[in-house]
């Protein structure tokens, strides 16, 4: 009998994007998705490794992060030294899709290492245990980040940018978004219905000052608490609300926003 065949992690394609990633697999080019938070780009990340069969190696990048977090570095074990590969040299050995999240947040010093990665050579220098390795031909690197976030006002420079193919990711259309709640959740399409009319609502006022708008993340969430019995607009005050302000007065009108929509 045949082995059961692994399931995907779920995924709704919002446009191209599959046929986006698998071409960039096929031709060996780096990938950037941008976005807002929550709005998939993870899980698409997640969905296109398990469907072409190659494990995923997943990077939070911060401003802390060093070369030597990425690459390797010699640790004691048992009183003697051995080395051990960072995740971005691990993911080169395995011929992996490494998949550095928020990139925009490490250091240029740090991206500056990826840059021999990113073009012909596909080539990693890890110095410090003097190795020089080449990518396999499986190996992919994606990198995500988000351009509009407030807060942080680092971008990526030209000479990384343009070593990328781009694809954006924003909110998906409301009968897709609807789908996604449904597949996600399997919450009736009553709830789901009024919470993307919610979502919309929400992200088409624009002097809530929202740093970020809600994300189908949150009514993933939302519509998860509903369908497991919680009243929904106590459900959209956690789920939905409160991640999106702290200020009572937006709080207020969000919530007043909730009452309307689920009268
Ligand atoms: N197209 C989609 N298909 C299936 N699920 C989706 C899709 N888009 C969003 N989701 C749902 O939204 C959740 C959040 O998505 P995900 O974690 O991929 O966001 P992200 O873009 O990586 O956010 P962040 O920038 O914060 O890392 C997923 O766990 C999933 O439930
Ligand atoms: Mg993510």
């Amino acid at each position: 009998m045949n082995a059961p065949l692994p399931t995907l992690p779920w995924y709704r394609p919002v446009g191209d994007e599959c046929a986006v990633f698998q071409h960039c697999y096929d031709n060996r080019l780096p990938l950037m998705l941008k976005g807002p938070t929550g709005c998939g780009k993870s899980r698409f990340v997640e969905h296109m490794a398990a469907r072409l069969g190659r494990p995923l190696v997943t990077v939070s990048a911060h401003d802390d992060t060093s070369a030597v977090d990425l690459l390797g570095r010699y640790v004691l074990v048992g009183g003697e030294t051995s080395w051990q590969d960072g995740p971005v040299t691990r993911a080169v050995r395995q011929g992996a899709i490494l998949y550095i999240d928020e990139v925009a947040e490490a250091r240029s010093d740090v991206i500056v290492v990826l840059h021999s990665l990113t073009d012909h050579r596909r080539q990693l220098f890890v110095e410090r245990h003097d190795e020089e390795l080449t990518a396999p031909p499986e190996f992919m690197l994606v990198v995500s980040f988000n351009p509009g976030y407030q807060r942080s006002l680092k971008e990526l420079k030209p000479s990384t940018r343009q070593r990328f193919v781009g694809l954006s990711f924003g909110y998906p259309e409301p009968a897709v978004e609807e789908e996604i709640l449904v597949g996600e959740t399997g919450a009736p399409p009553a709830v789901t219905r009024r919470l993307v009319a919610l979502a919309s609502k929400v992200r088409n006022v624009e002097h809530l000052g929202l740093a970020e708008m809600p994300s189908t993340r949150l009514l993933v969430d939302a519509a998860r608490l509903i369908r497991s019995g919680l009243p929904a607009r106590l459900a959209c005050r956690v789920a939905i609300v409160e991640p999106l302000t702290d200020d009572p007065e937006v709080a207020q009108a969000l919530n007043d926003l909730v009452a309307l929509a689920f009268d």
